[in-house]
């Protein structure tokens, strides 16, 4: 399977971002952690992190025409404000696992409303960085045992 790890606003900043709330981390570090496992795994792996809504929504277009077969993806901020990503999403038909480092409901009441979650296979939220590959495991596990 081809897998994409997508990356919303601010996420370039991990590790020096509020290390209280994410942790040390760099996104290098986790793109290439995540690389590394699905190489490991036989799978092809794509990485894409950006600031600007519209390159985000490109980007989930490409992978559409790509034939992208799962999409991780930590949102950012526009997992409360985007309809746009949320018909992006939806417009591909790409199934998706929504990733937040942080607990988004032991935060402000704002961070609670997701346009992604009732969309998602699932949700990964306050397990740190660790999420990411929680939810690696997941995606590579549906495509061992069949699409469920
Ligand atoms: C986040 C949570 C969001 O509320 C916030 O806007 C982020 C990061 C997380 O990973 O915990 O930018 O998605």
């Amino acid at each position: 399977p081809e897998l994409l790890l997508l990356n919303g606003p601010n996420l370039n900043l991990l590790g020096t971002r509020e290390p209280g709330i994410y942790g040390s981390d760099t996104l290098v570090d986790i793109e290439r952690r995540i690389g590394e496992q699905c190489q490991a795994a036989g799978a092809g792996f794509s990485a894409f992190q950006t600031n600007a809504e519209h390159a985000l929504i490109d980007r989930i277009h490409q992978a559409g025409r790509e034939g992208v077969d799962f999409i991780l993806i930590n949102p950012g901020a526009w997992t409360h404000t985007s309809i746009a990503l949320r018909d992006a999403l939806l417009g591909v038909g790409i199934p998706f696992i929504e990733i937040h480092i942080s607990n988004v409901h032991a935060r402000e009441s704002f961070r609670r409303q997701s346009y992604l979650a009732d969309v998602a296979v699932g949700v990964i939220s306050g397990l740190g960085v660790h999420g990411y590959e929680l939810a690696l495991q997941a995606a590579l596990r549906r495509f061992e045992d069949g699409p469920r």
